[in-house]
């Protein structure tokens, strides 16, 4: 029989790349369109594994309420894992995800957000459809020669800060583990997060959400940027302090925001609110300003994604089944130094 899948959070895409990367009928997957949470949980009953996204909710009574109903492995099909209560997982719950699917797709998004804020492509857009063709209010700079600032050179924050550089832009970047030959061979440098801070005219967030780097962004950091600074985040919303932020926008100091994350995003983020308003009143006034463009969480939402997503959390699941170890799985216990895979075994 076919081992059961119960998808939560799903959407006609997910469908579309799941069903083809399922052509051969191994896995019966049932899509739920319904977020996972401790209302939605019971969905999963006689399912061996869960597959979620972002915003399901992984808390320690939803992976409780799972690990009851037999459920033996989380998949997210997803590279960040913050929603995820691992240390209630730890022992019950084996989980895995999907670490890099197209670091192309989220680095290039961006780019694009930056390059549309600058040129104010958005404006022009609106403007244009409507016969007015004039430029008032639409000047931007040039990228080439002006710094920007890249925070976090993982597989996402390397191709975007190499991107930038082919603009022929100085880019500083900051992580907590350098790679200097990569720098070098790119003719970046490192630096600390306030010298980037001080100096570059665009930031771009592509660090993981850690109790660390939680409002990394707040008014502090804020009040050592550049006057007109443009902050770009595709990392993850609680990155940025969103109050801060519109405090920012409205004194001039952020000449310009890309929203592709936003740090209450669960409530709204992949569903339509046009008919019934924003509840929200920090995300409505985030949307309110001309220079602040916000996309829901599409970075990632490429065809190339959209494959390798399906392709490896498949994967990840059939591997997980035959006993196998599963390279993507990840636990509490994985960065301390204490998992048991750092000695070629399984997480527990
Ligand atoms: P990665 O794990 O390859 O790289 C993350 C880098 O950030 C690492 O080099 C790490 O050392 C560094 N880092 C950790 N804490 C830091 C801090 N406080 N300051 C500076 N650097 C720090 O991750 P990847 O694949 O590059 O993804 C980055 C983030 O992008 C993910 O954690 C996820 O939250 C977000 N993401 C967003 C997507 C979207 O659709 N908007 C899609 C995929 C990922």
């Amino acid at each position: 029989m076919a081992v059961s899948i119960a998808l939560f959070d799903s959407k006609p895409y997910d469908k579309d790349f799941f069903d083809l990367a399922n052509a051969s009928g191994e896995f019966d997957i049932r899509y739920y369109p319904v977020r996972l949470g401790p209302d939605t949980l019971s969905l999963a009953r006689g399912a061996q594994v869960v597959c979620a996204f972002v915003n399901d909710d992984l808390s320690a009574p939803v992976l409780e309420g799972l690990s009851a109903l037999g459920v033996g492995l989380v998949a997210l099909r997803c590279a960040g894992f913050n929603n995820v209560d691992l240390q209630s997982a730890y022992g019950k719950m084996h989980v895995v995800r999907v670490p890099a699917y197209s670091p192309h797709a989220v680095a290039e998004h961006a780019v694009s957000l930056l390059l549309a804020l600058n040129r104010k492509a958005h404006k022009a857009f609106n403007r244009t459809r409507e016969g007015n063709f004039t430029l008032n209010g639409l000047l931007g700079f040039d990228l080439h020669g002006k710094k920007a600032g890249i925070v976090g050179t993982g597989r996402i924050g390397r191709i975007t800060a190499e991107i930038l550089r082919g603009f022929g832009m100085e880019v500083l970047v900051s992580d907590p583990f350098p790679d200097t030959a990569w720098a070098e061979k790119f003719g970046l440098r490192y630096a600390e997060l306030d010298e980037l801070y001080s100096q570059t005219r665009v930031i771009s967030l592509h660090c993981p959400l850690s109790p660390e780097s939680r409002h990394m962004v707040n008014a502090q950091s804020i009040a050592k940027m550049k006057d007109g600074v443009i902050l770009i985040n595709t990392g993850r919303g609680a990155l940025v302090d969103s109050r801060a932020l519109i405090e920012g926008l409205k004194s001039g100091k952020i000449g310009g925001a890309g929203l592709d994350v936003y740090e209450e995003e669960d409530k709204y983020f992949f569903e339509d609110f046009s008919h019934s308003g924003i509840a929200d009143d920090v995300l409505a006034r985030l949307l309110t300003f001309p220079n602040v463009l916000v996309t829901a969480h599409q970075a990632f939402f490429t065809q190339e994604a959209m494959e390798a997503i399906a392709k490896t959390t498949l994967e990840n699941i059939g591997l997980f089944l035959s006993g196998a170890q599963v390279p993507n799985e990840i636990c509490y216990q994985c960065s301390s130094g204490d998992c048991a895979r750092k000695s070629g075994g399984k997480c527990f």
